[in-house]
């Protein structure tokens, strides 16, 4: 059976998986719809709920989907140090009245998911913080679904191929959201969004390249340097079908955030977001401990979000912030491609 290949796309735009509520499935179909790959985020949800939300983008599109898992990644944390930042974000959590989560260590029910996929077999699965295992990618290309290994260096690019995927999403340093490092105390890499796709292009003859890109002229640069297709996040962000929080949104186009930074303040992993207080505030002390913060802060956030401050929760973002804006997102995905 031929796998989907994305150099096959009506139109050379590839939606970005993005967990924790922007990517629904009304976004995945619109972008398919509009001729793109659109994604779901596998990650931080149910293997139920991922069923579910497959299923809901089957109804609304008889196109390809994609789908992404966050690879487990071994568990880096030292408990005093998740203890001593506890312990720092407790007068947060007294100020809006919760209890800090359990710093828990979890894989997100990986194997699980891989199931739930290999029975549902979307177009495309793809994976960041490290890439599935030879036996994984070599059952998903039995099932029939093509493999998308994220990558931020050419040696992340050798390792992925190595175990067999079939093309490579290169992912700049100016992407929003978590940087897919396949090592997780790694500070990631800074070299070029160019550099990357030219690199990832001798390992690979199929690169997607991610990572900043909100113009239609910034699509068309990485498309001439050899990348198959562009992957956007971030300017799908305020689109009509995304599910990102009111909150999120509101600062997105608020004027008093005025620039993005990596931090790990929020999960005790790498990732660009709007640069706000909490960001400000704790990230010198947040350990590097994933997916322990991501649980530690979570009720912090949520009561953030609740409260309608956009000081105390994450708005992740890439660099390519201040063009976005919001309409539907087949809309949004003709003029990167100026149709
Ligand atoms: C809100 C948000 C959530 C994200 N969640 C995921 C995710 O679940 N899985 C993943 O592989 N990448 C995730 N990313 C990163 C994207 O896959 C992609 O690399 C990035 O959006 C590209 O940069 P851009 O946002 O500047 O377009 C996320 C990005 C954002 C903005």
């Amino acid at each position: 059976m031929a796998l989907f290949d994305v150099r096959d796309l009506e139109v050379p735009i590839v939606g970005a998986p993005m967990a924790g509520g922007p990517s629904t499935p009304q976004l995945a179909a619109a972008v398919t719809e509009a001729g793109g790959l659109g994604f779901l985020a596998g990650a931080l949800l149910t293997a139920d709920k991922l069923a579910e939300d497959i299923a809901v983008a089957r109804s609304l599109t008889s196109g390809p989907l994609a789908v992404n898992l966050f690879v487990p990644q071994p568990d880096v944390g030292k408990p005093s140090e998740i203890a001593a930042y506890a312990e720092e974000l407790g007068e947060l959590a007294r100020h809006f009245g919760v209890q800090l989560g359990e710093p828990r260590y979890t894989d997100d029910d990986y194997a699980q998911k891989v199931e739930v996929l290999l029975d549902l077999r979307p177009e495309v699965v793809s994976f960041t913080f490290g890439c599935a295992d030879a036996g994984d990618i070599k059952r998903f290309a039995e099932a029939g679904v093509a493999t998308l290994g994220t990558v931020t260096t050419k040696a992340e690019a050798e390792a992925a191929v190595a175990r067999g995927v079939d093309a490579l999403v290169a992912q700049g340093p100016h992407a929003g959201g978590h940087r897919g490092t396949f090592d997780p105390l790694a500070r990631p890499s800074t070299d070029s969004l160019e550099t990357l796709v030219v690199t990832a292009g001798t390992v690979s003859d199929v690169v997607v390249a991610a990572g900043g890109i909100s113009t239609p002229g910034a699509v068309a640069a990485m498309l001439d340097l050899g990348a198959v297709a562009v992957q956007v996040g971030t300017a799908l962000l305020l689109s009509d079908e995304a599910g990102t929080n009111s909150v999120s949104r509101a600062a997105l186009t608020d004027p008093q955030f005025t620039e993005t930074a990596v931090t790990r303040a929020f999960s005790g992993r790498y990732a660009r977001g709007l640069r706000n207080r909490f960001m400000q505030n704790h990230d010198p002390t947040a350990p590097l401990a994933y997916p322990q913060i991501h649980y530690l802060t979570g009720p912090l956030r949520k009561a953030a979000v609740a409260a309608g401050d956009p000081h105390a929760t994450n708005h992740w973002a890439g660099t390519g912030f201040k063009e976005i804006r919001s309409c539907p997102a087949a809309q949004i995905v003709a003029e990167l491609t100026g149709r």
